[in-house]
């Protein structure tokens, strides 16, 4: 039984790596709005069992702020997921900055992110990738570091604690973390 147990585990994985094979990734400042909005919305948090936010959500100021006028502003930078010729994922920074902190704010230099993939492609690893890409891209242009907020109870969390982000910040229902990045020699 052990044995056929692993056998379906290697199986599995070996889909998996070919499906992310698949899949290409670029960086990028120019996204839709439309297709950023779809992207920010899959990415709020709604325990199992709670009452999805309605869509109209991402039109409020505090919400908004993520991804008005995307790619037009310093820090706004990109990574997205395309599978043939669908995006289906992405992970986006921006820096709001001291007189407009958003929930994951930590000082004027630092991009905040937002991630999200469609569900039919989570697990593959394909989070990791966009993580991992964004990283470099930032730390390619100077950045020192990117932070997020993420709540509690998100599955998220164990993505960014392996992925090298750092608690710096307990608040009531979620963690605000940091990320350093590699110093490039410009
Ligand atoms: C978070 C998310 C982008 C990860 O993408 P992914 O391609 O599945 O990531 P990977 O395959 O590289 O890594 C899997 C990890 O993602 C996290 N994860 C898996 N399903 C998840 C879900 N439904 N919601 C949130 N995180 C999830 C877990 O940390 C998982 O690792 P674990 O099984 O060891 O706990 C994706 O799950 C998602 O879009 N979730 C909904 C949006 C969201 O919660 N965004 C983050 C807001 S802070």
């Amino acid at each position: 039984m052990k044995f056929a147990f692993s056998f379906v585990t290697i199986k599995k994985k070996t889909v998996k790596m070919k499906t992310l094979k698949t899949i290409r990734f670029k960086i990028t400042k120019n996204i839709e709005e439309k297709i950023i909005r779809n992207f920010f919305y899959m990415a709020l948090y709604v325990p199992p069992g709670g009452i999805p936010f309605p869509k109209s959500i991402i039109d409020e100021p505090k919400l908004y702020k993520y991804i008005e006028n995307y790619g037009n502003k310093p820090g706004d930078l990109a990574v997205i997921a395309i599978k043939d010729t669908t995006i289906i994922g992405m992970i986006w920074g921006r820096i709001n900055g001291a007189d407009n902190k958003g929930w994951g704010f930590i000082d004027d230099k630092t991009p905040e992110i937002g991630i999200a993939v469609l569900p039919e492609y989570r697990n593959l690893g394909i989070g990791a990738k966009l993580l991992n890409q964004l990283f470099e891209a930032y730390s390619q242009e100077g950045y020192q570091n990117i932070s997020l907020s993420v709540d509690k109870r998100n599955p998220s969390f164990n993505l960014y604690q392996r992925n090298g982000f750092m608690i710096v910040r307990d608040e009531d229902d979620s963690y605000v973390m940091k990320k350093e990045l590699k110093k490039h020699p410009k």
